[in-house]
């Protein structure tokens, strides 16, 4: 079973993410255990203070390393197997997070995902804790909560188990063998104001689909996904 642990200055963001759906089916299934911890509990003043104001001025309030450092290294001293454990921290300033990090991560026996706030967190953490760093998007959040959750979805569709038997993740857009996009999925009614579903699909000709669904992707991934075709992928310089 992989453990998830996840330090936040807001677990009840995460409450209904766990207790629905997958997840909770995940930790029902002992696929996948998340465990939420207050970084508000590994203070030490009576105000339970976690952020201070950044050296150098400019606004906001960046986020104080040694709480973080005793939650982590709490966490790690309660660790269950000899496998190492991962620290990763979300924030913009990191490379994008892609499906092979997810895939990659599924490894794991055991993670620690770090929710950043305010303006940021002190840099020297990322270095003590040796932590990844990871940005889900080019855009600005409030916080890593919603990073981290995104994250966790990601990986635990890659665990054993996570996805029931007559489910299975090889036709997902990025996790097809060619990196594209998925083919467009219909279900009944056959006609849907006026709208028919393509014709082959109901042929009950399993190659026909086959090579349709693989046209269908091709084309989906050129259209909409441009970036993510092979032959777009930046061809070696010429030497001449
Ligand atoms: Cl990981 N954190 C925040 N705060 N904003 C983001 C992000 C992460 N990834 C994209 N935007």
């Amino acid at each position: 079973m992989m453990r998830i642990d996840v330090v936040t200055v807001f677990p009840g963001m995460f409450s209904g993410y766990v207790a629905e759906s997958m997840m909770a089916r995940a930790s029902q299934q002992q696929v996948l255990s998340i465990t939420l911890h207050d970084l508000r509990d590994f203070t030490d003043d009576p105000h339970r203070v976690v952020d201070d104001t950044p050296f150098g001025g400019g606004g906001g309030m960046v986020l104080k390393p040694e709480p973080i450092a005793r939650a982590v290294e709490s966490i790690s001293a309660s660790r269950n197997g000899s496998n190492p454990i991962v620290c990763i921290i979300p924030t913009p300033r990191a490379p994008l997070f892609t499906q092979s990090d997810a895939n990659e991560l599924a490894q794991s026996g055991q993670l620690i995902f770090v929710c950043g706030h305010y303006t940021g967190i002190d840099e020297r953490v990322f270095e003590h804790l040796n932590a990844r760093r990871y940005s889900i998007g080019d855009y600005v959040l409030t916080g890593g909560e919603l990073p981290v959750m995104v994250m966790i979805d990601a990986i635990a569709r890659r665990l054993p188990g996570f996805l029931g038997n007559d489910e299975s993740a090889v036709g997902d857009s990025h996790v097809r063998a060619d990196g594209g996009l998925g083919f467009p999925q219909y279900t009944r009614p056959a006609v849907w104001r006026d709208r028919a579903v393509p014709e082959v699909l109901i042929s009950g000709h399993h190659a026909h689909v086959s090579d349709w669904r693989a046209q269908q992707a091709r084309e989906a991934t050129q259209r909409f996904r441009p970036d993510l075709v092979n032959d777009n992928k930046t061809a070696p310089a010429l030497r001449t």
